[in-house]
């Protein structure tokens, strides 16, 4: 397969990167840090430069790729509200530009080309099955990840392109390994690559792991919200 992978510089994107090459497939992996870029380019994986919250880079650098068969839309980052009364309009935007805006550059870019068969993948998170504490920017990006992936599940059926999207729970990974609170059963990036890689090749539409983390955060997120903010703010006491 040809596979394009954004964030491949680092954490989920990397391993997805190196262990697609590890099979055989060629890969295009994208980010911005130039260091490793060059790292992936000596393992085999053709890299390309760009800021995804750029339009014109974006364009620029996808806008001529065809024969994709698989385009995993991965990059983002995360930053927390830590002060809700002094909210802050350019982190919430900072979050939405990569996470959100930037994953519409690529799909501008690369769906035109796209051929019957492929697939496109957009990182999603289990994070928006709540609302969770200082989770106000990270959150609702991924929210409207879920239902950009959703809405093109069903626009992009009729033109034979599978939409998938990969909700993970924690995975240890540079951006997780930043946090300083628990995090559930995380789990190893390459456990999250293999699930990732396995489910993608089955055409799992929502791929979301691991599994007993997963599930009880979207039964959690099926209580009323009155309950869950009694859950959520005896959390915030301790
Ligand atoms: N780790 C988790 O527990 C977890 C859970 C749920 C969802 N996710 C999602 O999984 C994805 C990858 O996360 P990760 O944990 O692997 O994080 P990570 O190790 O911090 O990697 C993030 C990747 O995104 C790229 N990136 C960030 N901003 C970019 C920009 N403006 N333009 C181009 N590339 C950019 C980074 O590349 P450069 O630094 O080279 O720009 C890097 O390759 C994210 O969408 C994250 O929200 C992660």
């Amino acid at each position: 397969m040809k596979i394009l992978i954004t964030g491949a510089t680092s954490g989920i994107g990397k391993q997805l990167a190196l262990d697609y090459i590890a099979e055989g497939h060629s890969v295009i992996g994208c980010g911005r840090n130039q260091e490793a870029l060059e790292e992936l380019a000596a393992l085999g994986v053709q890299s390309l430069g760009f800021d995804a919250g750029d339009r014109d880079q974006v364009l620029a650098s996808l806008g001529s790729l065809d024969d994709l068969d698989l385009v995993i839309l991965n990059a983002g980052t995360c930053e927390y509200v830590n002060q809700p009364r002094q909210f802050d309009g350019q982190l919430l935007e900072r979050v939405m530009q990569t996470n959100v805006i930037g994953v519409g550059y690529c799909l501008e870019a690369l769906l035109p080309r796209m051929d019957t068969g492929s697939r496109v993948a957009l990182m999603g998170s289990i994070a928006n099955e709540l609302p969770l504490p200082r989770a106000e920017a990270y959150g609702a990006s991924k929210a409207a990840i879920e239902y950009l992936a959703k809405t093109l599940a069903i626009d992009l059926r009729p033109h034979g392109i599978g939409v998938s999207l990969i909700r993970p729970g924690f995975v240890r990974t540079p951006l997780t390994d930043k946090n300083d609170f628990a995090m559930p059963m995380r789990v190893e990036v390459s456990e999250a690559s293999r699930i990732i890689r396995q489910e993608l090749a089955r055409g799992v539409e929502e791929i979301h792991f691991p599994k007993g983390f997963t599930r009880l955060l979207k039964l959690l997120g099926g209580l009323p919200d009155k309950a869950w903010q009694q859950i959520a703010l005896k959390g915030l006491k301790r």
